[in-house]
């Protein structure tokens, strides 16, 4: 039986300072062969030296596939995975990575595409653009940030897209200021399809405006998912009566981690339910961003998700 390779490894052959807060990571193989191919809107997992994975979009021109682009913008009040890249990684440095998967891709067949990216979500949209131009087709980029500061990316943006095709939003602090995508978006025209990633309030904000949209014509990239309004609960393990207690800063996944009962997770961003658990009793806080309505009645995501209070009965 053949062998399937899931992870490559590469060397961090550079790394760039594109903002205060973004550094752009070059990625290669080692012995400088060709990696493995990607189509726009892809992502890998980076599997970092502490133990962490955390998932980043491709974002080079996809030129070749010596190198893979990724850029981190660093995340003081995060989950940790971006600060410890920008304080630990070094160029050199070798960390394996899994193979691109495209949860994201360009859809085919399209009248128009209607990109919206949110600060560092204008990652996964720098191949797109460039596929679309080549491809000739018709879309338009709707690119939020606070201020020109604060842009990533835009020096490699702006030679990859016609400047008719590049909207871009500035609000200085004042959302009230920034892109009206209910507006934007307020009717769908035929063959029109609409992508969107950013932070999760303009997420939120893309869901709530393409509601009546076809939904295969609607198109979302997750970061992950906030959990700074846990409160202290219990998890109870069905099958030996254990009670496990979770504080207030604790995930569920790190609370059964220090009890020795280990779930396999990802990308702990609530983001490919790797960690999809199913529970018997309790008030879960669902953070994630795909479990279906039905499976939220019994199932939840440790690493984002956490109980309402009181406790939790998990069928472990
Ligand atoms: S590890 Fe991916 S959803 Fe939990």
């Amino acid at each position: 039986m053949n062998n399937i390779i899931h992870h490559v490894t590469v060397k961090i052959e550079n790394i760039i300072k594109d903002t205060d807060r973004v550094n752009v990571y070059i990625l290669s193989d080692p012995d400088q062969n060709i990696l493995p191919p990607f189509t726009a809107g892809a992502r890998i997992d980076l599997h970092l030296p502490n133990g962490m994975v955390r998932q980043y979009s491709l974002t080079g021109k996809m030129i070749g596939h010596k190198q893979y682009k990724i850029a981190v913008q660093k995340e003081i009040s995060g989950r940790g995975g971006s600060v410890y890249i920008h304080e630990n990684l070094k160029i050199g440095d070798i960390i394996p990575i899994s193979l691109p998967r495209n949860l994201f891709p360009i859809q085919k067949a399209s009248r128009k595409h209607i990109l919206i990216a949110g600060g560092i979500g204008i990652t996964p949209f720098i191949p797109m653009v460039q596929t679309l131009e080549k491809r000739g087709e018709d879309f338009e980029l709707h690119y939020c940030c606070r201020n020109a500061e604060s842009t990533p990316l835009y020096n490699i943006l702006k030679c990859l897209i016609d400047k008719n095709k590049l909207h871009i939003h500035h609000d200085n602090g004042d959302t009230n200021a920034g892109l009206d995508i209910r507006d934007l978006l307020s009717k769908q025209q035929y063959g029109e399809h609409a992508y969107c990633c950013g932070h999760s309030g303009m997420v939120r904000a893309f869901k709530d405006a393409t509601k009546k949209w076809s939904q295969d014509s609607v198109h979302c990239e997750y970061f992950g998912a906030n959990n700074n309004d846990n409160v202290a609960y219990e998890i109870e393990i069905a099958s030996t009566g254990q009670i496990i207690p979770v504080n207030q800063n604790q995930s569920m996944l790190t609370a059964l981690r220090a009890k020795d009962i280990n779930i396999e997770a990802s990308c702990e961003a609530g983001i490919c339910l790797q960690c999809k658990t199913k529970y018997l009793d309790g008030n879960p806080q669902h953070r994630d961003m795909l479990l279906s309505p039905e499976d939220r009645k019994c199932y939840i995501t440790p690493c984002v998700s956490s109980c309402q209070g009181g406790r939790i009965i998990l069928d472990l």
